[in-house]
């Protein structure tokens, strides 16, 4: 981390004083960057990098964490471990490996990896042939909601962080549907995306016509929570919209509380239908980098959704609901690698933001994230920042 960029104002920001063509002040944020779309995700914070089932018994997973490829591995025992994806002897990715027991062969010459990544065997060396190289980095792994972390950052960080809390997961009264997508676009744009619910018109197919209003919002350091009501005023509305939002398929004229948090670097949503006690559904995602330049992130998303009375409902109700999230995921997919082809092809922000309550979040992200790794930074990225950036 030792570039830093000037404390220079946004045109993003510049907007916030609309027509008077003067930027905002800004104050320096903590990542040293300017724009947004050039802040790294901070790493020492547990990033979902696969679902639990996908790393199976006895096998190898290829994953990554803003430009790092890590190898996720599952020993014997069931315990999964993460290295960095790369042999130590010719570099070949240990992702391909085999494991055996609880450590991990590489398959070109069968070195023998620990969960730690140190080197426990060279097959063609015998004891007295010296002391075998120091082997891979390995990461801290947890494994929780169906999902494996992991801990990209200062591994002495990583025990006293917490894994983010979802008591819903595990409730009875709450039913699982789990996403995982690959999205081009830098994670910002998500957070933006989900906060801004002045976009419901991109839904206006799928949802009918969904009035939010905004009631309050605030932030702090590490957050910003906003609280809408939704009214629905007519329109043709999905089936799923009308399940997920606890009005059976006919669906009502309804409204809703829907409290929408980024915290760093987590998100979540919460919709309370009127006069319920509980939340209808709630989610939580995490966007999660995976190119060093970080302008593709996979999401990993954890929909909990409230089981109706009557037994066996969710679960008719369940394709409605998938379809339902496909569509509205599909939409907001379209217009987030928009803004981020926009930003590639013009090589700065220019987004013209006016919503104060999108403004706090981009702070936020900003003086939570860090500068882009110096590796973004060479041949064929010629966007880094330090290099071009103003
Ligand atoms: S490249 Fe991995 S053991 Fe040789
Ligand atoms: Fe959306």
């Amino acid at each position: 981390m030792t570039e830093t960029d000037r404390a220079e104002p946004l045109p993003t920001e510049a907007a916030a004083e609309a027509g008077t063509g003067r930027p905002a002040r800004q104050p320096a944020p903590a990542s040293g960057v300017s724009d947004l779309r050039r802040v790294g995700a901070n790493p020492d914070f547990w990033y979902p990098v696969a679902r639990s089932r996908s790393v199976r018994r006895k096998r190898a997973f290829a994953t990554a964490f803003a430009g790092e490829r890590i190898a996720l591995y599952r020993g014997e025992s069931g315990t999964v471990h993460a290295l960095e994806d790369r042999c130590a002897h010719r570099q070949v990715p240990l992702s391909m490996g085999v494991v055996e027991g609880d450590t991990l062969l590489c398959c070109y010459h069968a070195w023998a990896y620990r969960g730690d990544g140190r080197i426990s065997r060279i097959p063609y060396l015998s004891k007295g042939d010296g002391r075998p190289p120091r082997g891979v980095r390995g990461y801290p792994v947890r494994e929780a909601y169906g999902l494996v972390f992991v801990f990209p950052g200062d591994p002495d960080k990583a025990a006293t962080t917490a894994l983010p809390d979802l008591p819903a997961f595990g409730s009875p009264r709450y039913l699982t549907m789990t996403y995982s997508r690959t999205v081009r676009c830098h994670y910002s744009f998500l957070h933006e995306n989900l906060l801004d619910m002045n976009h419901q018109f991109l839904h206006r197919g799928v949802v009918g016509r969904l009035r939010p209003e905004l009631l309050d919002h605030r932030s702090d350091a590490r957050s910003v929570e906003a609280r809408y009501l939704f009214t629905h005023a007519g329109g043709k509305r999905s089936r799923g919209a009308s399940l997920l939002a606890a009005e059976g398929i006919g669906g009502s004229d309804s409204r809703d509380l829907m409290t929408i948090r980024t915290e760093y670097p987590y998100q979540t949503l919460d919709l309370v239908p009127e006069n319920a006690e509980r939340p209808a559904f709630r989610l939580w995602a995490a966007y999660v980098p995976e190119d060093a330049e970080q302008r593709i992130c996979h999401t990993y998303g954890l929909l909990m959704i409230e089981k109706p009375r009557v037994p066996g409902v969710l679960h008719l109700a369940r394709p409605f609901i998938r379809r339902f999230t496909e569509r509205v995921f599909a939409e907001d997919r379209m217009a987030v690698e928009a803004e981020q082809r926009a930003w590639d092809e013009q090589g700065e922000d220019r987004n013209h933001e006016v919503f104060s309550l999108i403004l706090d979040v981009r702070e936020v992200l900003r003086g939570n994230g860090v500068p882009l790794r110096p590796s973004a930074c060479g041949p064929g990225a010629p966007r880094c920042l330090g290099a071009t950036d103003g």
